[in-house]
């Protein structure tokens, strides 16, 4: 589903007109479509079915990509899981009315207050990173009279073809358990008091558009998952970790549904299609479902280049600066005859990492709204107050009604909890 498209026009947000939101709520605005992500949260959900109807598989909602609450809520609500990283996102997903028995709990660096926390709400799996917290989470759940479920997460040692930042299933990456090292870190697991074993994980890496590295890395994790049963060590579900790839540009990756089906017919093939198998999705399910909304401030004509100056900037996506990330961007009302000037379309920060795009042709005009596309995925996640810039508003679109899920920030919301000195 394309769920922002030009109706009369001009770029709407289901039914909404964008330019309704913008006058509303102001730019920048981070505007969102639940029937997006429903589409393609059912598209997991789909594909995942067996035969005879039940559930092969389940969505653990990567919620890093996108943590605000009306979001959590609206995939709770199609009955999803979430994939942890922190403490902070428990409370949310325990804010947004989720389920915490449907919580894995991924990251190399928890701690012993947060695998507290996630013990008391009787999580469905913790995926530990590392021998060392193999040993604490024990030490933390023995002493609370309860025992941890677990996946070791494996490192794969395969290459996502993503890029560096991203990529995580590498030897030279810092997560996972070295995948020689992983047998010796079950039969350690298996004695530990305060550890139950329930499954395997992996990830290896965001941004994947082929199902290729998946496979090969799904055989590793086969591999031992027959050592660990040889040796009566049972395994009971398969993590397979998220990182499928959208397209920003032209990038041409699996459909879900394709890429959910290549996955369970290798599992077949192999033997181990009764299994239990969870997803990790984040940017697949929120990535193309979010747009962020901005004004034109000053079109700034220079001696090499032209500069879209827009009230949105760096701190409000960080992604093309630091990865050099390519996001669309569309004119919310398109003047149709107008010439087209090429420039670079940059934010009031003062940086000149401060794009969000370069060298892109453009017929606008001081005060035009544009879209920035695709940012529902690693955007106002990853925003921060640099600058002393309030991060943006959200809206979430729902047929052709919007809400406002969060308040745009007040300086004063900034300051908060600061002092001077006596
Ligand atoms: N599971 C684990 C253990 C992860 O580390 C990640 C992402 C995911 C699931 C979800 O991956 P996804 O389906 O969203 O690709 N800030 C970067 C992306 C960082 C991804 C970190 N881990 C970006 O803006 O591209």
């Amino acid at each position: 589903m394309n769920a922002f498209q030009l109706k009369n026009g001009e770029l709407h947000a289901e039914g909404v007109p964008l330019s309704a939101i913008a006058q509303q709520c102001g730019t920048p605005t981070y505007v969102y479509s639940r029937a997006a992500m429903t589409e393609a949260y059912q598209a997991y959900a789909d594909a995942g079915r067996r035969a005879d109807g039940s559930a092969a598989t389940q969505v653990q909602f990567a919620m890093k990509s996108n943590s605000s609450l009306a979001v959590l809520n609206v995939f709770a609500r199609l009955g999803a899981g979430f994939d942890i990283v922190s403490g902070g996102e428990l409370e949310r997903v325990l804010a947004a009315g989720g389920d915490p028995r449907k919580v894995v709990f991924s990251g190399v660096g928890k701690s012993e207050t947060e695998m507290r926390l996630a013990l008391s709400h009787d999580v469905a799996c913790f995926n530990v990173e590392s021998i060392p917290e193999l040993h604490r989470l024990s030490a933390v759940a023995a002493a609370m009279g309860k025992r941890a479920r677990v996946s070791l997460r494996v490192n794969p040692d395969v290459d996502a073809g993503t890029h560096p930042y991203i990529s995580t299933g590498l030897k030279n990456n810092k997560f996972g358990i070295a995948f020689e090292q992983v047998l010796g870190a079950y039969r350690a697991a298996a004695t530990l008091p305060g550890i139950d074993i329930a499954g395997i994980d992996c990830h290896i890496g965001s941004q994947i558009t082929q199902v290729t590295p998946y496979l090969d890395a799904l055989d590793k994790v086969l591999e031992l998952v027959e050592r660990l049963e040889s040796e009566g060590i049972k395994i009971h579900h398969l993590d397979l970790g998220g990182g499928l790839g959208i397209t920003y540009d032209d990038e041409t990756p699996p459909q879900i549904g394709e890429f959910v089906s290549a996955l369970l017919v290798h599992l077949t093939h192999r033997g181990h299609g009764h299994r239990q198998v969870l997803f990790e999705p984040g940017r697949s399910l929120v990535g193309n479902a979010g747009l962020l909304l901005t004004k034109v401030e000053f079109l700034k004509p220079g001696a090499a280049k032209n500069f879209c100056i827009v009230d949105a900037a760096m701190n409000d996506l960080a992604r093309p600066a630091m990865y050099e990330a390519y996001h669309g961007i569309r004119p919310v009302k398109p003047h149709i005859d107008a010439k087209a000037d090429v420039y670079d379309v940059v934010g009031p920060v003062c940086e000149s990492g401060d794009w969000l795009g370069r060298d892109r042709s453009l017929a606008v005009a001081d005060g035009d709204l544009l879209a920035i596309m695709s940012a529902g995925a690693y955007g106002f996640v990853m925003s921060s107050n640099y600058n002393t810039r309030p991060r943006a508003a959200e809206v979430m679109v729902d047929g052709d009604r919007f809400h406002v899920i969060h308040d745009r920030e007040m300086v004063a919301d900034l300051m908060r909890g600061e002092r001077v000195l006596p």
